[in-house]
Protein backbone atom coordinates (compact mmCIF):
# COMPACT_ATOMS: atom_id res chain seq x y z
CA UNK A 1 0.00 0.00 0.00
CA UNK A 2 1.57 3.84 -1.14
CA UNK A 3 1.17 6.40 1.41
CA UNK A 4 -1.06 10.25 0.15
CA UNK A 5 3.06 11.21 -0.70
CA UNK A 6 4.04 8.58 -2.47
CA UNK A 7 0.77 8.78 -4.41
CA UNK A 8 1.36 12.24 -5.12
CA UNK A 9 5.12 12.09 -5.36
CA UNK A 10 4.11 9.00 -8.48
CA UNK A 11 1.93 11.57 -9.72
CA UNK A 12 4.40 14.58 -9.93
CA UNK A 13 6.67 12.89 -11.94
CA UNK A 14 4.20 12.61 -14.68
CA UNK A 15 4.47 15.87 -16.50
CA UNK A 16 0.81 16.70 -17.41
CA UNK A 17 0.28 20.24 -18.00
CA UNK A 18 0.12 23.11 -15.53
CA UNK A 19 -2.55 22.15 -13.79
CA UNK A 20 -2.07 18.57 -13.45
CA UNK A 21 -0.83 18.40 -9.74
CA UNK A 22 -4.34 20.40 -8.18
CA UNK A 23 -6.14 18.16 -10.47
CA UNK A 24 -4.21 14.93 -8.72
CA UNK A 25 -4.65 16.11 -5.67
CA UNK A 26 -8.35 16.65 -5.75
CA UNK A 27 -8.88 13.57 -6.89
CA UNK A 28 -7.08 12.20 -4.22
CA UNK A 29 -9.19 13.83 -2.07
CA UNK A 30 -12.31 12.30 -3.21
CA UNK A 31 -10.54 8.82 -3.23
CA UNK A 32 -9.85 8.92 -0.02
CA UNK A 33 -13.49 11.32 0.54
CA UNK A 34 -11.10 13.71 2.90
CA UNK A 35 -10.30 17.06 2.51
CA UNK A 36 -6.79 18.66 1.36
CA UNK A 37 -5.73 19.92 5.15
CA UNK A 38 -5.62 15.63 5.39
CA UNK A 39 -3.13 15.91 2.37
CA UNK A 40 -1.24 18.03 3.36
CA UNK A 41 -1.11 17.26 6.86
CA UNK A 42 -1.04 12.78 7.43
CA UNK A 43 1.34 12.88 4.42
CA UNK A 44 2.06 9.22 5.79
CA UNK A 45 -1.58 8.00 5.78
CA UNK A 46 -1.79 4.63 3.40
CA UNK A 47 -4.13 5.08 0.72
CA UNK A 48 -6.21 1.44 1.08
CA UNK A 49 -6.83 -0.52 -2.14
CA UNK A 50 -10.07 0.30 -2.85
CA UNK A 51 -9.49 3.99 -2.47
CA UNK A 52 -6.27 3.43 -4.81
CA UNK A 53 -8.73 1.94 -7.26
CA UNK A 54 -11.33 4.58 -7.33
CA UNK A 55 -8.34 7.19 -7.46
CA UNK A 56 -6.21 5.29 -10.78
CA UNK A 57 -9.99 5.02 -12.55
CA UNK A 58 -10.41 9.15 -11.94
CA UNK A 59 -7.07 9.95 -13.49
CA UNK A 60 -7.57 7.95 -16.01
CA UNK A 61 -10.96 9.73 -17.12
CA UNK A 62 -8.66 12.53 -16.14
CA UNK A 63 -5.86 11.76 -18.96
CA UNK A 64 -8.45 11.13 -21.42
CA UNK A 65 -9.32 14.87 -21.06
CA UNK A 66 -12.28 14.45 -19.25
CA UNK A 67 -13.37 17.79 -17.14
CA UNK A 68 -12.67 17.28 -13.05
CA UNK A 69 -16.20 18.44 -12.34
CA UNK A 70 -17.72 15.58 -14.35
CA UNK A 71 -14.86 13.14 -12.57
CA UNK A 72 -15.95 14.57 -9.35
CA UNK A 73 -19.35 15.60 -10.33
CA UNK A 74 -19.44 18.45 -8.54
CA UNK A 75 -18.40 22.27 -8.90
CA UNK A 76 -18.65 24.99 -6.36
CA UNK A 77 -20.44 28.18 -7.87
CA UNK A 78 -21.12 31.35 -6.16
CA UNK A 79 -21.57 30.20 -2.88
CA UNK A 80 -22.65 26.92 -2.92
CA UNK A 81 -21.71 23.52 -4.73
CA UNK A 82 -23.70 21.88 -7.22
CA UNK A 83 -23.97 18.18 -8.59
CA UNK A 84 -22.96 18.54 -12.25
CA UNK A 85 -23.34 15.88 -14.70
CA UNK A 86 -22.18 15.81 -18.59
CA UNK A 87 -26.26 16.46 -19.42
CA UNK A 88 -25.41 20.00 -17.82
CA UNK A 89 -22.81 23.15 -18.68
CA UNK A 90 -19.68 23.45 -15.82
CA UNK A 91 -21.04 26.62 -14.69
CA UNK A 92 -18.37 28.87 -14.73
CA UNK A 93 -16.92 31.96 -12.46
CA UNK A 94 -18.04 34.27 -15.42
CA UNK A 95 -21.81 33.40 -14.81
CA UNK A 96 -21.10 34.55 -11.08
CA UNK A 97 -20.86 38.59 -13.00
CA UNK A 98 -24.28 37.62 -14.11
CA UNK A 99 -26.01 36.89 -11.12
CA UNK A 100 -24.35 40.10 -9.37
CA UNK A 101 -26.03 41.95 -12.05
CA UNK A 102 -29.70 40.23 -11.71
CA UNK A 103 -28.90 41.09 -7.62
CA UNK A 104 -28.14 44.44 -7.90
CA UNK A 105 -31.35 45.42 -10.39
CA UNK A 106 -33.77 43.24 -8.26
CA UNK A 107 -32.43 44.48 -4.77
CA UNK A 108 -33.36 48.13 -6.20
CA UNK A 109 -36.93 47.24 -6.36
CA UNK A 110 -39.68 46.90 -4.06
CA UNK A 111 -41.89 43.97 -3.18
CA UNK A 112 -42.19 40.05 -4.57
CA UNK A 113 -39.93 39.62 -7.43
CA UNK A 114 -40.76 37.42 -10.37
CA UNK A 115 -37.44 35.81 -12.13
CA UNK A 116 -36.93 34.05 -15.30
CA UNK A 117 -33.48 31.98 -15.61
CA UNK A 118 -33.72 30.76 -19.28
CA UNK A 119 -31.50 27.81 -19.81
CA UNK A 120 -31.12 26.96 -16.05
CA UNK A 121 -29.08 23.51 -16.49
CA UNK A 122 -27.50 22.77 -13.18
CA UNK A 123 -29.58 25.30 -12.08
CA UNK A 124 -26.24 27.45 -10.78
CA UNK A 125 -28.39 31.11 -11.57
CA UNK A 126 -31.58 30.33 -10.67
CA UNK A 127 -30.43 28.87 -7.27
CA UNK A 128 -28.43 31.89 -6.52
CA UNK A 129 -31.14 34.44 -7.03
CA UNK A 130 -33.50 32.28 -5.16
CA UNK A 131 -31.57 31.66 -2.14
CA UNK A 132 -30.25 35.46 -1.76
CA UNK A 133 -34.21 36.75 -0.80
CA UNK A 134 -37.35 34.90 -0.23
CA UNK A 135 -38.68 38.21 -2.07
CA UNK A 136 -37.62 36.96 -5.28
CA UNK A 137 -40.13 33.90 -7.01
CA UNK A 138 -37.65 32.22 -9.17
CA UNK A 139 -38.85 29.84 -12.30
CA UNK A 140 -35.73 28.13 -14.03
CA UNK A 141 -36.88 26.91 -17.82
CA UNK A 142 -34.92 24.53 -19.35
CA UNK A 143 -35.01 22.27 -22.40
CA UNK A 144 -32.91 19.15 -21.59
CA UNK A 145 -35.10 16.65 -19.55
CA UNK A 146 -31.45 15.44 -18.18
CA UNK A 147 -30.50 18.63 -17.05
CA UNK A 148 -33.78 19.75 -15.72
CA UNK A 149 -33.21 16.28 -13.28
CA UNK A 150 -29.94 17.91 -11.93
CA UNK A 151 -31.61 21.50 -11.59
CA UNK A 152 -34.19 19.96 -9.14
CA UNK A 153 -32.05 17.89 -7.71
CA UNK A 154 -29.54 20.95 -6.73
CA UNK A 155 -32.38 22.50 -6.03
CA UNK A 156 -34.07 20.24 -3.61
CA UNK A 157 -30.15 20.37 -1.27
CA UNK A 158 -29.85 24.22 -1.99
CA UNK A 159 -33.16 26.73 -2.28
CA UNK A 160 -36.42 26.52 -0.61
CA UNK A 161 -39.89 26.52 -2.32
CA UNK A 162 -39.38 29.75 -4.32
CA UNK A 163 -37.78 28.22 -6.95
CA UNK A 164 -39.72 26.01 -9.20
CA UNK A 165 -38.50 24.82 -13.14
CA UNK A 166 -40.43 24.65 -16.11
CA UNK A 167 -39.56 22.45 -19.50
CA UNK A 168 -39.95 24.16 -22.36
CA UNK A 169 -38.18 26.31 -25.51
CA UNK A 170 -36.99 29.44 -24.34
CA UNK A 171 -40.46 31.92 -24.11
CA UNK A 172 -42.39 29.72 -26.42
CA UNK A 173 -46.28 29.35 -26.15
CA UNK A 174 -46.27 26.24 -23.56
CA UNK A 175 -43.44 28.22 -21.20
CA UNK A 176 -45.01 31.80 -21.13
CA UNK A 177 -48.33 30.20 -20.11
CA UNK A 178 -46.50 27.92 -17.35
CA UNK A 179 -44.68 31.07 -16.09
CA UNK A 180 -48.59 32.34 -15.00
CA UNK A 181 -47.84 35.87 -15.71
CA UNK A 182 -45.69 38.96 -16.05
CA UNK A 183 -41.76 38.74 -14.74
CA UNK A 184 -39.82 41.35 -13.31
CA UNK A 185 -36.32 40.16 -14.69
CA UNK A 186 -35.27 37.55 -17.21
CA UNK A 187 -31.83 36.41 -16.71
CA UNK A 188 -30.30 33.67 -19.13
CA UNK A 189 -26.84 32.30 -19.80
CA UNK A 190 -27.97 30.78 -23.40
CA UNK A 191 -25.66 28.98 -25.79
CA UNK A 192 -23.74 31.62 -27.42
CA UNK A 193 -20.36 30.08 -29.21
CA UNK A 194 -20.87 29.53 -33.02
CA UNK A 195 -21.26 25.79 -34.91
CA UNK A 196 -18.09 25.23 -35.86
CA UNK A 197 -15.88 27.46 -33.57
CA UNK A 198 -12.29 26.48 -32.96
CA UNK A 199 -13.00 26.40 -29.11
CA UNK A 200 -15.48 23.86 -29.34
CA UNK A 201 -12.75 21.47 -30.27
CA UNK A 202 -10.54 22.39 -27.14
CA UNK A 203 -10.74 21.73 -23.43
CA UNK A 204 -14.10 20.74 -21.57
CA UNK A 205 -15.94 22.13 -23.74
CA UNK A 206 -15.41 18.62 -26.09
CA UNK A 207 -17.10 17.01 -23.15
CA UNK A 208 -20.39 19.44 -22.71
CA UNK A 209 -23.36 19.19 -24.18
CA UNK A 210 -23.70 20.72 -27.81
CA UNK A 211 -27.36 22.02 -26.33
CA UNK A 212 -25.60 24.26 -23.69
CA UNK A 213 -22.96 26.14 -26.09
CA UNK A 214 -23.98 26.47 -29.76
CA UNK A 215 -26.27 27.84 -31.80
CA UNK A 216 -26.91 29.22 -35.64
CA UNK A 217 -26.42 32.64 -36.74
CA UNK A 218 -23.10 33.17 -35.63
CA UNK A 219 -24.01 32.05 -31.66
CA UNK A 220 -26.62 34.45 -31.82
CA UNK A 221 -30.22 32.41 -32.70
CA UNK A 222 -30.76 31.74 -28.86
CA UNK A 223 -30.75 35.36 -27.89
CA UNK A 224 -32.61 36.28 -30.88
CA UNK A 225 -35.19 34.18 -29.87
CA UNK A 226 -35.53 35.29 -26.51
CA UNK A 227 -35.12 39.16 -27.35
CA UNK A 228 -37.76 38.56 -29.70
CA UNK A 229 -40.31 36.89 -27.07
CA UNK A 230 -39.56 39.20 -24.07
CA UNK A 231 -42.68 41.13 -24.55
CA UNK A 232 -44.47 38.20 -23.68
CA UNK A 233 -43.96 38.10 -19.83
CA UNK A 234 -41.69 41.12 -19.11
CA UNK A 235 -42.97 43.88 -17.17
CA UNK A 236 -42.55 47.19 -18.47
CA UNK A 237 -39.77 48.67 -16.28
CA UNK A 238 -38.33 44.78 -16.25
CA UNK A 239 -34.86 43.81 -16.83
CA UNK A 240 -33.26 41.44 -19.29
CA UNK A 241 -29.70 39.99 -18.49
CA UNK A 242 -27.77 38.23 -21.12
CA UNK A 243 -24.70 36.81 -20.74
CA UNK A 244 -22.62 36.55 -24.26
CA UNK A 245 -19.78 35.82 -25.69
CA UNK A 246 -16.53 38.71 -25.40
CA UNK A 247 -16.73 39.53 -29.41
CA UNK A 248 -20.94 39.41 -29.66
CA UNK A 249 -21.36 43.09 -27.38
CA UNK A 250 -22.27 45.39 -30.20
CA UNK A 251 -24.32 42.50 -32.21
CA UNK A 252 -26.83 42.40 -28.87
CA UNK A 253 -26.70 45.57 -28.27
CA UNK A 254 -28.29 46.14 -31.71
CA UNK A 255 -30.48 43.63 -31.09
CA UNK A 256 -32.20 44.45 -27.65
CA UNK A 257 -32.29 48.10 -29.60
CA UNK A 258 -33.95 47.04 -32.58
CA UNK A 259 -36.36 45.20 -30.00
CA UNK A 260 -37.19 48.69 -28.25
CA UNK A 261 -34.91 48.04 -24.87
CA UNK A 262 -33.03 50.95 -23.64
CA UNK A 263 -30.47 51.68 -20.95
CA UNK A 264 -28.41 48.61 -22.68
CA UNK A 265 -24.97 48.53 -20.83
CA UNK A 266 -22.76 46.21 -21.02
CA UNK A 267 -20.22 44.76 -18.12
CA UNK A 268 -17.19 43.23 -18.27
CA UNK A 269 -15.71 39.98 -16.48
CA UNK A 270 -13.12 39.26 -14.17
CA UNK A 271 -10.78 38.60 -17.22
CA UNK A 272 -11.33 42.64 -18.61
CA UNK A 273 -13.64 40.90 -21.38
CA UNK A 274 -17.33 42.24 -22.35
CA UNK A 275 -19.72 39.30 -21.02
CA UNK A 276 -23.26 40.32 -19.50
CA UNK A 277 -25.65 42.98 -21.27
CA UNK A 278 -28.57 44.52 -19.30
CA UNK A 279 -31.35 46.12 -20.24
CA UNK A 280 -34.34 48.29 -19.80
CA UNK A 281 -37.58 47.06 -21.04
CA UNK A 282 -40.07 50.24 -21.70
C1 LIG B 1 -24.74 27.94 -21.52
S1 LIG B 1 -25.80 26.78 -20.77
C2 LIG B 1 -26.16 27.63 -19.25
C3 LIG B 1 -26.47 26.73 -18.10
C4 LIG B 1 -26.59 27.47 -16.76
N1 LIG B 1 -27.61 28.49 -16.81
C5 LIG B 1 -25.27 28.09 -16.37
O1 LIG B 1 -25.13 29.30 -16.49
O2 LIG B 1 -24.35 27.36 -15.96
C6 LIG B 1 -27.27 26.99 -21.74
C7 LIG B 1 -28.45 26.15 -21.29
O3 LIG B 1 -29.56 26.43 -22.18
C8 LIG B 1 -30.23 25.21 -22.44
N2 LIG B 1 -30.98 25.38 -23.70
C9 LIG B 1 -30.53 25.28 -24.97
N3 LIG B 1 -31.51 25.52 -25.85
C10 LIG B 1 -32.62 25.78 -25.11
C11 LIG B 1 -33.96 26.14 -25.44
N4 LIG B 1 -34.37 26.23 -26.71
N5 LIG B 1 -34.83 26.37 -24.44
C12 LIG B 1 -34.43 26.28 -23.12
N6 LIG B 1 -33.17 25.95 -22.75
C13 LIG B 1 -32.29 25.71 -23.74
C14 LIG B 1 -29.14 24.18 -22.50
O4 LIG B 1 -29.64 22.87 -22.35
C15 LIG B 1 -28.23 24.64 -21.36
O5 LIG B 1 -28.62 24.05 -20.15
Amino acid sequence: MATISEVLSRERATPCGDSWLIDTELLLMEALACRRETLLTWPDREVDADAQQRFDAMIARRRGGEPIAYIVESREFWDFSLTVSPAVLIPRPETELLVETCLELLSARAGAQRVVDLGTGSGAIAIALARADVRFEVVGVELSAEALAIAQTNAERLAGDTLRFVQGSWLDASVCTALGGAVDLIASNPPYIAPGDAHLGRGDLRFEPALALSCAEQGLASILSIVEDCHKVLKKGGWLVLEHGFDQRDAVAAILTRAGFAEINCLKDLAGQDRVTRAHYN
